[in-house]
């Protein structure tokens, strides 16, 4: 079986790396030439962990192109991994999905061939893939689904920072398919790929599209709800987050999984999934309060870590603020919605406030974003030298080595939002600051 992988980015690139590590021969299509340039030198073209270990380990077998047709001649599946930006009223454009399935069926409707698979693996509202997609590959091509084609809805649920994993060892496969033939050949697919034997849900494609935003919803609806005990704990003496997430993740109804009590979601997913979540639920006249809710705490907790830093501020002689972590999480250059980013613009609102900010990997999106608005650190002593009040806002392993050495004004006060530091590696200068306890 011989694969083709439209869209080269983030998932795309990780995913064609992942099959073609794995034995298939990949062909990925992208737009954007740089990165089929980039694959085609055996390079990564984009950053993420692993990523670049596995277009070594592809041996040959993973090349891009810019042309469709050739992807199609050359491969009996087609992964769709294209952009699905969020619309003005919530739902995902498929505007992306679109432009490349016209020219992926135009090529089908040419290439002398009894059967393809295409794959939608991009996020996309649900009733997209029935109500738009398959209607256009049927138009476009003049062939009929299941019998010429066949279409699985396939998003995958990795994280950014640690995609290549995931992908390869998922607890879950999603797979919305056509008909059984075509979720037989997807699932042979990741027979070969996955490194452990994921749950297997199959399903119809419909009830795959919701599965996807729902699951992302109810992952963010626990950290509103940690994020709500975290704001509790800071307000009850002898009261730890940690003690009692640890208990709450025990029960297996709950597990621990995203249930830490620190700062809110970010990045280019929870926000812009519960985002369709709400849109599609009115779409069917129902209102999705729990997701509203979810969304509504999240913005508050950074109100919330803002007011704690002005307290802070207003202390002392604290009108630089140190902001550690730039990046929605750590390992990843992607600052979409993150939260260190959020925080920033709250202080930038206020007057007479300067901000320098280090971030192991996401400086450069940093400054695309905030211009000289901002100032920007060398190194995580130099922002921690130039500054007595510090938020740290990412789990990043170097933050977790900050230490009494690293520090220059005596005192100083990190606010740390992960409960990351040893407080006892601090000395003694330094006020240490665990958000979800009695902080002062
Ligand atoms: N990044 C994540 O964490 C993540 C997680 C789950 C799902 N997703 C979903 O996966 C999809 C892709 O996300 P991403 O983060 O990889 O995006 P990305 O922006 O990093 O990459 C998308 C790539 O598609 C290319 N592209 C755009 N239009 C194209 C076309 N017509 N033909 C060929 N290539 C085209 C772009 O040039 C780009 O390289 C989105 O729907 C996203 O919601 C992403």
């Amino acid at each position: 079986m011989r694969l083709s992988v439209i869209g080269l980015g983030k998932l795309g690139a990780s995913s064609a790396a992942c099959f073609a590590a794995k034995g298939f021969e990949v062909i990925g299509v992208d737009i954007n030439k740089d990165f089929v340039d980039a694959i085609n030198n055996g390079q990564a073209p984009v950053y993420e962990p692993r990523l670049q270990e596995f277009i070594a380990r592809s041996q040959g077998r993973l090349k891009a192109t810019q042309d469709y047709a050739e992807a199609i001649r050359n491969s009996d599946v087609t992964f769709l991994i294209v952009p699905t930006p969020s619309r003005q009223d919530g739902h995902f454009s498929d505007k992306y999905l679109q432009d490349a399935l016209k020219h992926l069926a135009a090529a089908f409707r040419d290439a002398p061939k009894k059967y393809h698979l295409f794959v939608i693996t991009s996020t996309v509202s649900p009733g997209t893939t029935g109500e738009s997609l398959i209607p256009l590959i049927e138009s476009v091509s003049g062939k009929k689904m299941n019998r010429d084609f066949g279409v699985c809805f396939n998003p995958e649920f990795i994280a950014l920072g640690s995609v290549i994993t995931d992908l390869l060892n998922p607890d879950l496969l999603l797979i919305g398919e056509s008909d059984k033939a075509a979720g037989d050949q997807l699932v042979g697919i990741y027979e070969k790929v996955c490194e452990n034997k994921p749950y297997i849900a199959r399903m119809s494609i419909i009830s795959a599209e919701i599965t996807k935003i729902s699951l992302n919803s109810y992952i963010t609806m626990k950290i509103s709800f940690a994020n709500t005990l975290a704001n509790l704990c800071e307000a009850i003496p002898g009261t730890h987050i940690d003690d009692i997430t640890k208990a709450l993740g025990a029960d297996r109804r709950i597990s621990p999984y995203y249930l830490k009590g620190g700062l809110s979601f970010g990045g280019p997913c929870f926000p812009r999934d519960n985002r369709a979540f709400v849109a599609f639920a009115q779409k069917y006249g129902i209102d999705a309060k729990l997701v509203k809710a979810t969304d509504e705490v999240n913005r508050f907790q950074i109100d919330h870590l803002a007011e704690k830093i002005f307290g802070y501020m207003a202390e002392g002689p604290n009108n630089v603020v140190a902001v550690l972590g730039l990046a929605f999480k750590p390992n990843t250059r992607v600052i979409e919605e993150s939260p260190g980013v959020k925080i920033i613009e709250e202080l930038l609102k206020k007057k007479d406030v300067e901000i320098i900010v280090y971030d192991p990997l996401a400086m450069e999106n940093a400054r695309a974003h905030f211009g000289d608005n901002i100032l920007y650190a060398s190194s995580m002593k130099d922002c921690l030298s130039n500054s007595s009040l510090c938020v740290i806002t990412t789990q990043a392993e170097e933050f977790k080595t900050i230490r009494e050495s690293d520090i220059r004004h005596h005192p100083t006060t990190i606010i740390d939002c992960w409960r990351i530091l040893d407080p006892s590696r601090l000395g003694r200068h330094v006020k240490h600051v665990s958000v979800g306890t009695v902080g002062r």
